[in-house]
């Protein structure tokens, strides 16, 4: 995967009804290393990484690139959503396209907040990048995932065998503007 390229970045804050996407900030630090060694986030995503690993690594300031997007409620980071390219995709449909990926604190989860904040990422995406579809990998049986990525629009394009499990790939078109 590689980051999102030639976009304007960082964007302005992009602000929903109750959540803020931003870029990630010195002050997420915390916050993305229970993410990322949450056992219960990684579930379907081939495990965690050991937190004193990534307490070693994450010296500074998460990393920040074109697509990678912190999610905020009320100024605390409880999320994180990534848009990339998928340049080694193991499917040929998804290849080069724009992958979108999510991951919430569990204490976060069950709101809409995932819902609300790739709907806006995506509306972001279709200003950024107009035009361009959008691909999502998820094991089928990430049940709430599974039912994120029909909420917000994204359709089957095929079921594979992967990393030990049923991988579901999906896909999103942007609404062509009316002429
Ligand atoms: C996937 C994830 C982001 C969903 O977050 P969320 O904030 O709970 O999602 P939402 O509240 O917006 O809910 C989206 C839909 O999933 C459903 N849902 C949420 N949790 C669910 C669960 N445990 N079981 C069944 N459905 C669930 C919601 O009801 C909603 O569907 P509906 O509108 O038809 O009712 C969150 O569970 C997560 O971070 N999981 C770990 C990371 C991961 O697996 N990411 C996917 C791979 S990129």
């Amino acid at each position: 995967m590689k980051d999102l390229g030639p976009v304007a970045w960082p964007p302005e804050q992009i602000k929903t009804e109750r959540l803020v996407l931003r870029e990630s900030e010195t002050r997420d630090r915390a916050a993305f290393i229970e993410l990322l060694a949450s056992p219960e986030v990684h579930t379907y995503l081939g495990g965690p990484r050991p937190r004193d690993e990534l307490e070693r690594e994450m010296s500074g300031a998460p990393e920040q690139w074109p697509g990678s997007f912190a999610v905020d409620l009320d100024g605390a980071m409880i999320g994180q959503i990534l848009l990339r390219r998928a340049t080694g995709h193991r499917r040929p449909a998804a290849a080069g396209k724009v992958d979108l990926g999510y991951l919430l604190l569990p204490r976060a989860w069950g709101f809409g907040y995932a819902a609300e904040a790739c709907a806006a990422a995506l509306d972001w995406l279709a200003d950024a990048l107009p035009g361009d579809p959008v691909v999502l990998t998820t094991q089928s049986a990430n049940v709430a995932s599974m039912r994120l990525a029909a909420k917000l629009g994204f359709t089957e394009v095929e079921r594979f065998q992967a990393w030990g499990a049923e991988q579901w790939l999906g896909m999103w078109s942007p609404v062509a503007p009316s002429s």
